[in-house]
C-alpha cells in the first residue's frame, strides 16, 4: 500500500536536467531520507512523487499504483512543506480539519461546481461534524497539540506551526508522507526534539515516510535508510552504518561525516592484505580493491595517537609518523590536526583528565588498524 517505487525517472527544465536517471524502491513502512547539497534536486524528486511536477520520463509507483497520470490529489500522499504553508486566519483545529471537512464535503454535496458551494463550504467550516472533529483533536494529542486547539496558528511558535503542519498532513491518513526540509527553519535545540517527535509519531503510526534533508547528522540519526544525491544522482543508498563505514566515493565520505582522504597507490596484496602507498605513508588494508590508484579513507576516530618513542608491532597495525600541528581540546575528546607527508589529517582521541596532550611540534606516531583503513 504505502511503498514508493521510482524507476529510470529523468526530469528536465528546459534544457537543464534536475534529475538524472533516478532508481528508488522504498517500502512500506520506511523513514528514507533523501540527503544532499543545495540544488542536488531533492525538492523536484518530492515534487515529482507528490504529483506537483511531472516526469520528463520514467515511472512512479506508490503501491501497486503506477501514478505519472494521477493527480496530486488523488496519490494518498501528505506533504509537509519548509515554510509550513499554514492559514493564518484560522486555528489549530481549523487547519487540521480543513481538507478533511471538503473531503467530505465533496463526497456528499451534489452541487460542489456550483457557486453556492463556496458559501456552503464556509458555513460547514465553522460546524465540523462529529466524526472529524474526533479524529483531528486524536491528531492534535499526538503532535502535542491539543491544548492549542483554538490558537491562531500565527500565535505559535515555529515548532508548533510546525506540528500543525504535521497534523494536517497526517489527518488525511496519506499511504506515504512527504517531508521537504521541514526542521530547516527551527533554531538548532528545536531542531533535535522534533527529531525524536517525528521519528516517533513515525514508528507509531507505521507511516512511510520520504525525508529531504541536507543535513547530514539529520538523516543519519532518524532514516532506517539514506539515499545520497548530489547533482541529480543517487549516489549511494544504505542505511547510516553502511554508508559511514562503507561510503562508495570520497563525495560520500567527506558529506557523511569528516574524513581524511589521501591518494594512494596499491602495491601489491600478502595474506589478505592489501598494501597501499601515498606521498609520505605506506598502509596495509584489509579492504579489497579492484582498482590500483585508490582514495584511502580514515575516519578520524579509527586513529590513536601514541609517543613517537613507543614500540608497536607493525603486524598488528599500521604505524604512520607524524607532526602535531595543532591540538584541540573539546572536552571527552581532543582533536589533532596531525602533518603526515603532504596531508593534514584530523584526529578525534577519547580523552580522560590528567592525560597528557600532544602539543603542536610533537613528533608522535599514528596507529590504524587494518580493517579501518577503506579503499574506494
Ligand atoms: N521549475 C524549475 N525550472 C527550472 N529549474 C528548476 C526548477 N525547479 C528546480 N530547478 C533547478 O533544478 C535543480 C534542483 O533543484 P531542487 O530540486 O530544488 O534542489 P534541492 O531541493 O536539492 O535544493 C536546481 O538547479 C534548480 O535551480
Ligand atoms: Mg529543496
Amino acid at each position: 500500500m504505502g511503498s514508493v517505487k521510482v524507476n529510470n525517472l529523468i526530469k528536465s527544465f528546459g534544457d537543464f536536467t534536475a534529475l538524472k536517471n533516478i532508481d528508488l524502491d522504498i517500502k512500506e513502512g520506511e523513514f528514507f531520507a533523501l540527503l544532499g547539497p543545495s540544488g542536488c534536486g531533492k525538492t523536484t524528486m518530492m515534487r515529482c512523487i507528490a504529483g506537483f511536477e511531472k516526469p520528463t520520463s520514467g515511472k512512479i509507483f506508490i503501491g501497486d499504483q503506477e501514478v505519472e497520470d494521477v493527480p496530486a490529489n488523488k496519490r494518498n500522499t501528505g506533504m509537509v512543506f519548509q515554510s509550513y504553508a499554514l492559514f493564518p486566519h484560522m486555528n489549530v483545529f481549523e487547519n487540521v480539519a480543513y481538507s478533511l471537512n471538503i473531503k467530505q464535503l465533496n463526497k456528499s454535496n451534489p452541487f460542489k461546481q456550483a457557486s453556492i458551494y463556496a458559501r456552503l463550504l464556509n458555513k460547514r467550516l465553522g460546524k465540523t461534524p462529529k466524526d472529524i472533529e474526533t479524529k483531528v483533536m486524536e491528531i492534535l494529542k499526538y503532535v502535542e497539540l491539543d491544548q492549542h486547539a483554538h490558537r491562531l496558528t500565527s500565535e505559535l511558535s515555529g515548532g508548533q506551526q510546525q506540528r500543525v503542519a504535521l497534523a494536517r498532513a497526517l489527518v488525511m491518513e496519506p499511504a506515504v508522507l512527504l517531508m521537504d526540509e521541514p526542521l530547516s527553519n527551527l533554531d538548532q535545540k528545536l531542531r533535535h526534539s522534533m527529531r525524536n517527535t517525528i521519528r516517533r509519531i513515525q514508528q507509531e503510526l507505521g507511516i512511510t515516510t520520504i525525508f529531504v534533508t541536507h543535513d547530514q547528522e539529520e538523516a543519519m540519526s532518524m532514516a532506517d535508510r539514506v539515499a545520497v544525491m548530489d547533482a541529480g544522482n543517487i549516489i549511494q543508498i544504505g542505511t547510516p552504518t553502511d554508508l559511514y563505514s562503507n561510503p562508495a566515493t570520497p563525495f560520500i565520505a567527506n558529506f557523511v561525516g569528516t574524513s581524511n582522504i589521501l591518494k594512494g597507490t596499491v602495491v601489491g596484496e600478502e595474506n589478505g592484505l592489501y598494501h597501499v602507498e601515498g606521498e609520505g605513508f605506506s598502509l596495509k588494508s584489509t579492504k579489497k580493491s579492484t582498482k590500483k590508484e585508490v582514495d584511502v579513507i580514515i575516519r578520524p576516530e579509527h586513529v590513536q595517537v601514541v609517543a613517537s618513542d613507543s614500540i608497536i608491532d607493525t603486524a598488528d597495525t599500521n604505524v604512520i609518523q607524524g607532526t602535531v600541528l595543532m591540538s584541540t581540546y573539546l572536552g571527552s575528546i581532543v582533536r589533532y590536526d596531525v602533518q603526515v607527508g603532504v596531508y593534514q589529517l584530523v584526529i578525534d582521541t577519547t580523552y580522560s583528565s590528567g592525560e597528557s596532550i600532544y602539543e603542536a611540534g610533537k613528533e608522535v606516531k599514528l596507529t590504524v588498524a587494518h580493517e579501518r583503513v577503506l579503499l574506494i
